[in-house]
């Protein structure tokens, strides 16, 4: 039976407090199989970062492996200096951002943005449909702001474009989507060059504008952070996806060798969402293969699809429904239809309950209620809550192996990792789970302020960070 509401409760202080209610066998003994189910013990973080080193060196290497390591064709760290105005845009989950940038070559930015909601079914449209609507709203962006950008005859606007999609890149202002990520299925992109796809779209509403970079929202953090610190040596998204970028000396990039380039650097987006597609060392779950067997690209993005954002509410729906048809929670219920419906739990879902300070978790009631109209004890709360403790600190402790990962491969004993995405900005004690996972693998047993690789919020990628790009592709081109 659910309990009536409580009106007055008192504050939990923090998480991960064990419950003062007695709980029944039932209850208890879930709680503890699943926190055991979803455990990441540093032994297993280490094995995971050892393993990611050989699989980015394979990506480098002339055969290559499950990671793309995709060359980005930024070829230099910032320096500070790059000025001038740009425009960026920047494909999202649920947004088109369009920005104009203005670089003071001081090492600081201004920018001026709109955001545009994406239509709902845009994830399977059709490729002309998906590249006129940004041309549109770029058409908009250009007419309320004709009095600030420089429209004067024959002259056109650069643009960087932030497309976080995996693309082989031969240089910077092309690439073509290898394949779709993140949910995306739209039909005649894939295998296709997607700046003269824009390019055209542009074209076609004779807008003064040319594509003249385009960028990974890794690639596009990294050196937008390198502009403002120069201790950045990588840049990072936890947010729908997980992906970093970071320099590598082109000596080392076997596949490269060929080209006889005369740059030092590289920067590579790894697209290591990839990373272990084989399944040989992640601890996958039940839950894991049902997710990935059910999605629209199975076997591919492994890493990805046990830790962020866009599989987190997942996780925990698919765990709360084998907890239902095994009698342990939601037995009265009368309705379970929403419990039965795939991804209607977004990432808001676990970070709510995380965050919910009451003792009675009168917010993990509310959360239940209103999303999947289910009523709960208090302790079935106790087990949801204690659940999506794991589910999220399970997702930050393994996002961070791909960090520790890029720091042995380079040798890099002290940096500053720049970091971006919701997951990394909105869910609840990530980042204090991630900084303690790098301590874990690592061993230095500091304070997190003290430790020499720092996860560190990102400045803005795909504003900043694709206009510098674009500002490094003129420069270079000229
Ligand atoms: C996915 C994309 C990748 C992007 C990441 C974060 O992994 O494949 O390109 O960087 O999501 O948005």
């Amino acid at each position: 039976m659910a309990e009536p509401d409580q009106i007055e409760s008192t504050r939990r202080i923090q998480t991960n407090q064990p419950s003062s209610i007695v709980l029944s066998p039932s209850i208890e003994s879930s709680i503890k199989s699943l926190k055991a189910l979803f455990l990441t013990p540093p032994e297993i973080l280490r094995a995971i970062t050892d393993h990611f080193v050989n699989e980015l060196l394979k990506g480098l290497s002339v055969k290559g492996g499950n990671i793309p390591m995709i060359p980005g064709w930024v070829t230099e760290y910032p320096t500070g200096k790059e000025k001038g105005d740009y425009l960026a845009i920047d494909l999202g989950g649920t947004n088109l951002r369009v920005c104009l940038v203005k670089l003071g070559g001081d090492r600081t930015f201004d920018t001026i943005q709109s955001k545009f909601g994406l239509p709902l079914d845009i994830r399977t449209t059709e490729a002309s449909k998906l590249f006129s609507f940004i041309a549109n709203c770029l058409s908009q962006f250009v007419e309320e702001n004709k009095h600030i950008l420089d429209l004067k005859d024959g002259h056109k606007l650069p643009l960087g474009f932030t497309f976080s999609y995996p693309c082989s890149q031969k240089a910077i202002n092309h690439g073509v989507l290898q394949r779709w990520t993140k949910g995306y299925d739209i039909k005649g992109v894939e295998g296709h060059d997607v700046v003269p796809m824009l390019q055209d779209a542009l074209n076609e509403l004779e807008l003064p504008i040319e594509v003249v970079a385009l960028i990974n929202d890794t690639t596009g953090t990294l050196v937008a952070s390198a502009y403002t610190d120069p201790k950045t040596e990588m840049g990072l998204i936890f947010g729908t996806g997980c992906n970093g970028a970071y320099f590598e000396r082109v000596d080392q990039i076997p596949k490269l060798a060929d080209q006889n380039l005369k740059c030092e650097y590289m920067a590579i987006n790894c697209e290591y969402g990839a990373f272990d597609n084989e399944h040989k060392v992640l601890p996958r779950t039940k839950y894991d293969i049902i997710i990935d067997s059910e999605s629209p690209r199975p076997g591919q993005q492994a890493f990805e699809k046990m830790i962020l954002g866009y599989y987190l509410g997942e996780v925990m729906r698919l765990v709360m429904v084998d907890l239902h048809e095994e009698g342990v929670i939601f037995k009265d219920a009368k309705d379970t239809k929403k419990l039965y419906e795939p991804y209607i739990l977004d990432t808001s879902f676990p970070a709510r309950i995380e965050e919910d300070p009451f003792e009675n978790l009168s917010d993990v009631q509310e959360v239940v209620r209103e999303l999947l109209g289910l009523e709960t004890t208090r302790e079935e709360r106790e087990l949801i809550r204690s659940l999506a403790e794991s589910v999220g600190e399970r997702s930050a402790r393994l996002s961070v192996c791909g960090i520790a990962a890029l720091a042995k491969k380079r040798n890099l004993k002290e940096c500053h990792a720049a970091a971006d995405g919701l997951v990394y900005n909105k869910y609840p004690q990530f980042k204090e789970r991630a900084a303690k996972a790098l301590d874990d693998i690592f061993g230095w047993n500091l304070p997190m302020d003290q430790h020499p690789i720092k996860i560190v919020a990102a400045e803005d990628g795909s504003g900043a960070g694709a206009a510098i790009i674009a500002a490094l592709a003129q420069h270079n081109s000229k």
